[in-house]
């Protein structure tokens, strides 16, 4: 029943997930069996940015809904945040990368319109990068480390960017989860 209904003005959202789910722009589309746009509170002040999905997140069409999902849930209580309570939750791809593979940076590039519409729509008033392939989509030009990047205020269209590790891999890593910690605290 909102004015744009009425004037026939397609809801941004729901133009940005239809094109989302309808893209065929690189070739990760292809072997997808759900996108995953992405989820939570579209008015957020906390943006969180990830790498794509995995077979769960494939699966169910949701983000972070694997194991890597349940540590991101740790991370978020750590800062007194909840899963889609002023929280919103993306990633540099929306389809799955054959066997959970690192999307190329192509790939990264053909999805970046995506996000970029995504951060205008949400505005967020800060955004945590988690891990190498969520830098790479804000930032390409990037060649350092991310241990020289991290828990740093770095700022991305006038918003404040923090970048931290990625919750997969601090569960490979886990002597590593006390930055991650130290940088979410710090993004708070
Ligand atoms: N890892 C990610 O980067 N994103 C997801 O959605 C799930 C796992």
């Amino acid at each position: 029943g909102t004015e744009s209904d009425r004037s026939g003005v397609a809801d941004p959202w729901d133009a940005l997930e239809s094109e989302i789910r309808t893209c065929t722009a690189c070739p990760l589309h292809q072997h997808r069996r759900h996108v995953v746009p992405g989820f939570g509170d579209r008015n957020a002040e906390w943006l969180f940015i990830g790498e794509g999905p995995g077979a769960e997140e494939d699966a169910q069409g949701l983000p972070f809904v694997g194991q890597a999902g349940k540590l991101l849930d740790q991370m978020l209580r750590a800062i007194d945040l909840v899963r889609g309570e002023n929280v919103y939750i993306a990633n540099a791809v929306k389809c799955r990368p054959p066997g959970n593979r690192t999307p190329e940076p192509g790939e990264i590039a053909a999805c970046r319109p995506f996000l970029l519409r995504q951060i205008a729509l949400i505005r967020p008033r800060i955004i945590i990068l988690l891990g190498r392939s969520a830098l790479h989509a804000l930032f390409p030009s990037f060649r350092g480390s991310m241990a020289s990047i991290r828990g740093q205020c770095l700022e991305f269209q006038g918003i404040p960017v923090v970048v931290t590790y990625h919750p997969a891999y601090l569960l490979r890593n886990l002597p590593e989860k006390a930055k991650a910690w130290e940088d979410l605290l710090f993004a708070r």
